[in-house]
């Protein structure tokens, strides 16, 4: 693959799209630890056939961002939580975790090599990390893997879901997670799921599908690549509880920013035949930020939340507000933010 330059880049239209940045961090666990990682220009990966990602899904990934401040400097968002959650998720996937500490230091060094293709403050648009981790032994038999892959690229991206435009989506039959399965991991096979019901929804005409419980399909769930959020018409914010979602770092973010902003937020089992107590929902997410929801479509029935065309206001405030700590615009009081 070709090295992206930067004059091949335009700020203001880069969609969510990979592209081959100069640099990545690698590391490798083998004969029991992990080996140390550093940078590297190579953007492949070589393993066996018969690595255990390959045929067992043996993977978990995270997502965050870098954002350029107005001085030019850069911000990290709680990058501490994504070193966690990948904890919790390779875990759950019996992969050996990566250290925490290593985590930090290993998007701290993807981000500073890359800088020059952090987009500029003003633009909206982001540096968008993946880190990810990956079972690479060779095995023919269903088990853990004994050596594994950590790596960290990075790619510039607009937003994943265009701006504050409201979208219609539907909900969909099919289930993203099983009760007590994966879903509160970031694995892949998540995702890999969630492509066919998602195809559907789009050729519906809707933006995507949102998921409800597994168990009852009775209380809703999340979107596919994001949490679901509502607000009532006396403005208070309510998110899905769930365990068969992921716990979204934004979600937990906007929960305190709702907090803040008088909303009374509350997680809380969402009955789906229940949406129309909502005046404005929305998708919640790394790469979704906040997205509004314009309509839901359940069994036939089209229910509008407060504008197809126009985001809400409450959502409005939510995002300014959370775009404006994360880019460093509005005060910190959280400590969330790490300065590069
Ligand atoms: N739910 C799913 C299924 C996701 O893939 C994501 C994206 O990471 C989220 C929710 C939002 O999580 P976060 O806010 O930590 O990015
Ligand atoms: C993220 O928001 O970081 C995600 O991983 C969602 C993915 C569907 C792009």
């Amino acid at each position: 693959m070709t090295k992206t330059k930067l004059s091949d880049l335009d700020w203001n239209n880069l969609g969510f799209h990979y592209h081959d940045l100069p640099y990545r961090w690698t590391d490798t666990f083998k004969d029991g630890k992990w080996q140390g990682g550093h940078l590297t220009q190579d953007s492949t990966l070589t393993f066996n056939e018969a690595a255990e990602e390959l045929h067992y899904g043996q993977e978990v990934f995270e997502g965050l961002k870098a954002y350029r401040r107005k001085d030019g400097g850069v911000n990290l968002f709680r990058p501490d939580q994504n070193a966690k959650r990948m904890v919790n998720s390779a875990k759950r996937l019996l992969m050996e975790p990566y250290p925490e500490e290593e985590f930090l230091k290993a998007v701290k060094a993807v981000v500073k090599a890359n800088q020059e293709f952090i987009p500029p403050y003003g633009t909206g648009a982001t540096l968008y990390i993946r880190p990810f981790m990956m079972g690479v032994s060779p095995l023919t038999g269903v088990a853990p893997a004994e050596n594994y892959i950590f790596r960290v690229y990075a790619t510039p991206v607009g937003s994943y879901v265009k701006g504050l435009k409201p979208m219609p989506y539907t909900v969909s039959e099919y289930d993203r997670a099983a009760p007590f399965g994966t879903g509160q991991a970031k694995t892949a096979g998540n995702y890999a799921g969630s492509l066919l019901p998602s195809l559907l929804a789009k050729k519906e005409g809707f933006a995507d599908c949102l998921y409800l419980d597994p168990a009852q399909h009775k209380y809703i769930d999340e979107f596919g690549g994001a949490n679901f959020y509502g607000i009532t018409k006396d403005g208070q914010f309510q998110t899905p509880k769930s365990d068969s979602i992921l716990p979204s770092i934004t979600k937990y973010s906007i929960l305190k920013v709702a907090k803040d902003l008088g909303m009374n937020p509350i997680e809380t089992k969402i009955p789906v035949d229940e949406v129309d107590k909502f005046e404005e929902a929305g998708a919640m997410g790394t790469a979704a930020v906040i997205s509004p929801v314009g309509s839901l479509t359940y069994k036939g029935k089209k229910h509008i939340f407060h504008s197809e065309t126009e985001a809400g206001p409450l959502t409005q405030k939510l995002y300014n507000t959370l775009f404006g700590i994360q880019v460093g615009d509005l005060p910190d009081k959280y400590g969330w933010t790490v300065q590069l």
